[in-house]
């Protein structure tokens, strides 16, 4: 899937989520406030634009489940929280049960902390893994010696391969082709050194930035990248 049609699934999808998120929050205060009436007329009314909203969140939703890069359990307790949170609120609101409306909105609340929880702890987690990664103890030299040169290019360039492995696979593939989360295909990239890097570091769209990688670190990637076109 291209980064652009990604882009505007998840645009589509969290305005879809906040509609929702909205319609059953106006419905939980009809129901705390006592107005049961109002809270079945408004039922009534929104039943079939409430239907098409969800129909719009859980496709897009599925859709972007399966072209994501982000494999983590956290996803899937997402997903399920979602999916108990849906049926609770049906059920609440037309039999008038207040736990069961605020248990739902909670669900849903707690589904969208879930994913903000699993950002930084990956992020954190990925950090410590890269740090782990041992560099190559040279950096290649202007001297003559070419062969020595090249073997110090290739320790880096698997320095670098390392480093994606653990970084950026999830979405790049194995092959810089795989175009999860609609990542883009590296073999093909017209970009320039500078460009990735900066890409690299800041993000761009749905890929995050990567600021806690060193020049070196980078540098390793970049040549590893380049090996991908061949
Ligand atoms: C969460 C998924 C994801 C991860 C992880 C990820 N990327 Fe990306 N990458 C993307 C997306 C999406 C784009 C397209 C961004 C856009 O143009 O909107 C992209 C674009 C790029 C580009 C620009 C390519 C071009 O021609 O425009 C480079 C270079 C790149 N990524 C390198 C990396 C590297 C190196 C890593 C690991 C350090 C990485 N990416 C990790 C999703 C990801």
């Amino acid at each position: 899937m291209s980064a652009d049609i990604y882009h505007i699934l998840s645009k589509i999808h969290w305005i879809s989520v906040l509609i929702f998120l909205l319609l059953y929050i106006y419905k939980l205060v009809l129901l705390i406030i006592n107005k049961l009436g109002d809270l079945d007329r408004f039922s009534k009314k929104f039943r079939i634009p409430e239907s098409i909203i969800s129909v719009i969140f859980l496709l897009t939703g599925g859709l972007l489940l399966i072209n994501t890069g982000n494999t983590s359990n956290f996803l899937w307790v997402k997903i399920g929280l979602v999916f108990i949170s849906i049926p609770l609120g049906i059920i609440g609101f037309k039999k008038h049960n207040k736990v069961l409306g605020v248990l739902c909105i909670l669900l849903i609340v707690a589904s969208y902390g879930m994913a903000e929880i699993n950002k930084n702890i990956t992020k954190k987690e990925l950090k410590i893994v890269l740090q782990s990664i041992p560099a190559p103890k040279v950096e290649p030299t202007s001297t003559k010696d070419t062969l020595q040169n090249e073997q110090i290019k290739k320790e880096i360039t698997e320095y670098g391969k390392q480093l994606y492995t653990a970084a950026c696979i999830n979405c790049h593939g194995e092959n810089g082709d795989l175009g999860k989360s609609g990542a883009k295909n590296l073999k093909m990239s017209s970009l320039s050194e500078t460009e990735k890097k900066r890409i690299i570091t800041k993000g761009k769209g749905v890929m995050p930035g990567y600021s806690s990688l060193s020049e070196a670190q980078v540098q390793a990637i970049i040549e590893y990248i380049a090996t991908l076109k061949k």
